[in-house]
């Protein structure tokens, strides 16, 4: 028997490291109570899979964050994520907006990513240094999110300072910080402001946002609630998960330099490679539910109203699915089955946008800067509650040539 099994998520000890938690978690209590915190946690594949096929019993409309658990919806009634609303509501306004990031509407815009993409590293290339999350994983993804909903790059940095604050934790602590709470409120405003405009006819018609002004769902308009829903939704987990992912598998790249020779060498690799990091370590390291009915699990009955915290991380490297190998990272696998977007209803909108961004933004970098060494001892983990990711990355690279001097 090691020490007392105590999982908290806001913990910093436990969200920069939470591997071997989770296999304490998965060996000795698949069925975890947290007692101060008030949550259970599941984190063997094949009870999170279940958890997220059964949206009948595991409601997302008690919020998708286990801290949120709604405060800022409570004080902020006007806006309702798609996220968070459960079928039959869900299915509707999901098939609205479902069209854009298909894949191949998704494969539309392989260009246009690659040449944001180098835009960044040309800031770059010819200085030998970078910090790869200031000056490119955690920048580009927020102009190809904004490309598609029409923000104009005059605003990006906001949302995207917003965005980053939005999601700050602190350590061992549930509280939502004040700072977090007002990058929302932030947001919010921006995005409200934005629509009284756009409805106004102030601003050109672009991007989806505008779309959305147009559409109707059910034989009526978009309420403001699911306009502004809509508009954070999607410039936070379309811009959040999958910078985070990129920064995380530069790291994870440059711990197995093997690996990295081998994806230079045939870059046909990189799109496995991406999936890999996307199971190894996702960005998405849990989602939140609340119970809508009694359920029996591993003995333990857990009650109607409960929160239950669906351990994506956990489940991604259990045993169980991934035979004795889980936990280690290894871009050969070919883990098709990982549930690092989720899985069922909710399955993640963005997921071919967050591939194809993926493994264009690694093919760049190993095209144009491949011999990067990572500053382990200066790289700084971001903090949040269950998003897992760098605040800092710095490298160093053999400098190299300009491509391109186009403004994003
Ligand atoms: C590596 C990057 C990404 C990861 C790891 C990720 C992960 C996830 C996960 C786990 C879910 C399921 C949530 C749940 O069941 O409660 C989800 C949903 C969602 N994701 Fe992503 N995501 C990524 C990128 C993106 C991108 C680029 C977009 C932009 C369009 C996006 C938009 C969404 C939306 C809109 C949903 C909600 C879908 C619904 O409720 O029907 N995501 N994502």
């Amino acid at each position: 028997m090691g020490p007392p099994l105590v999982y908290n998520p806001y913990s910093f000890t436990v969200h920069d490291n939470p591997f071997d938690t989770y296999q304490r978690l998965r060996d000795e209590a698949p069925a975890y109570w947290n007692p101060d915190l008030e949550f259970w946690a599941l984190s063997r594949f094949d009870d999170v899979q279940q958890a997220f096929r059964d949206y009948e019993t595991y409601s997302s409309a008690g919020g998708v964050a286990l801290e949120a658990r709604r405060p800022i919806d409570r004080a902020h009634p006007e806006y309702h994520e798609l996220i968070e609303i459960d079928p039959p509501e869900h299915t509707a306004l999901r098939g609205l907006v479902s069209r854009v990031f298909t894949p191949r509407r998704v494969a539309g815009m392989e260009d246009e990513v690659r040449r944001i993409v180098n835009h960044y590293i040309d800031n770059i290339i010819e200085s030998g240094h970078a910090d790869l999350v200031v000056d490119l994983a955690g920048c580009f993804p927020m102009d190809v999110i904004s490309a598609v909903l029409g923000i104009p790059a005059s605003d990006r940095d906001m949302v995207r300072e917003c965005a980053d604050r939005g999601l700050i934790r602190e350590d061992g602590s549930m509280e939502i910080p004040k700072d977090a709470v007002e990058a929302i409120f932030e947001v919010l405003a921006y995005f409200t402001e934005d629509l009284a405009r756009r409805r106004a006819g102030e601003v050109p018609s672009r991007g989806l946002i505008s779309d959305l002004l147009e559409l109707e769902v059910d034989g009526r308009a978009l309420t403001e609630r699911e306009l502004l829903g809509f508009c954070l939704l999607f410039s936070f987990a379309g811009f959040e998960t999958t910078a985070k992912m990129v920064a995380n598998a530069v790291e994870l790249l440059s711990l197995h330099p093997d690996q990295r020779a081998a994806l230079i060498a045939d870059p046909s690799l990189i799109a496995d490679a991406v999936e890999e990091v996307i199971r190894f370590n996702t960005s998405t390291q849990y989602m939140h539910r609340t119970l809508t009915r009694d359920v029996e699990m591993h003995g333990h009955r857990m009650r109607e109203g409960d929160s239950v915290l669906l351990l994506i991380g956990a489940a991604n490297q259990d045993e169980r699915e991934f035979g004795p190998t889980a936990r280690q990272f290894n871009i050969f696998r070919r883990a098709d089955r990982h549930l690092g977007f989720g899985y069922g209803v909710h399955f993640c909108l963005g997921a071919a946008l967050a591939r194809l961004e993926g493994r264009v933004a690694l093919e760049e970098v190993h095209l144009r800067m491949g011999d990067y060494i990572v500053d382990h001892d200066n790289k700084v983990r971001f903090h949040s509650g269950n998003v897992s990711g760098w605040k800092n990355l710095p490298i160093s690279f053999t400098p190299g040539l300009r491509l391109q001097s186009v403004a994003v």
